[in-house]
């Protein structure tokens, strides 16, 4: 991956559209010691994302965008350059970006998807894998491409899948997976 870590930490944005776990356990593992990021901003399409306490909470730069057109994507590029930021990571963020957002931040964007990909893309991956009688759901991490859930994958954890397992059981099962794959993943990238 082209990002020099140097003995600077590697300025990060994340982008959200909800609640903001996997943002938490990023802020969390930012402040360690062995962190290769400082996340600069949180970024979010939805002002009302509960995700967004977390700007207040630890004093994070936050900026909501409608992310709906071309010029909308460009004063978030302007806003992400103007930062100097070098990583972008999806959390929850529910908006496709657009092939030339992408090409603007080329390898450098990551995003978490809950099911052990290239299975289940998009939306309602834990209803899936429930009712195709999987034996493991998971997440993965991965760079973010122009096609949806499809690039290069980074790391994966799977999750067993018991028969009493609901969609928002195994979402929860997952989640605590999630917050524990992200900080692996880009330590992994990241690693000198
Ligand atoms: C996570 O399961 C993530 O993989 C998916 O949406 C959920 C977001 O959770 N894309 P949170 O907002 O990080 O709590």
């Amino acid at each position: 991956m082209a990002l020099s870590t140097g003995s600077n930490k590697i300025k990060t944005a994340i982008f959200i559209s909800g609640t903001g776990s996997n943002l938490k356990s990023l802020i969390k593992f930012s402040k360690l010691k062995k962190s290769p990021i400082i996340i600069k901003m949180i970024i979010s399409n939805n002002s009302k994302a509960k995700g967004l306490q977390y700007s207040k909470i630890y004093k994070i730069k936050k900026k909501v965008f409608d992310f709906k057109n071309v010029l909308s994507e460009k004063k978030i590029i302007n806003e992400l350059k103007k930062n100097n930021i070098d990583l972008i990571c999806l959390a929850g963020f529910m908006k496709i970006l657009s092939k030339s957002f992408i090409k603007n931040f080329k390898g450098k964007i990551l995003n978490i998807h809950p099911s052990l990909l290239p299975k289940y893309k998009g939306l309602n991956t834990h209803e899936k894998a429930i009712k195709n009688k999987d034996k493991y759901s998971g997440c993965t991490v991965h760079f973010v491409n122009s096609r949806l859930d499809s690039g290069k994958i980074i790391s994966q954890k799977k999750v067993r899948i018991s028969k009493f397992d609901t969609p928002s059981i195994l979402a929860k099962k997952v989640l605590i997976q999630e917050h524990k794959l992200y900080p692996a993943a880009i330590l992994k990238i990241l690693s000198l």
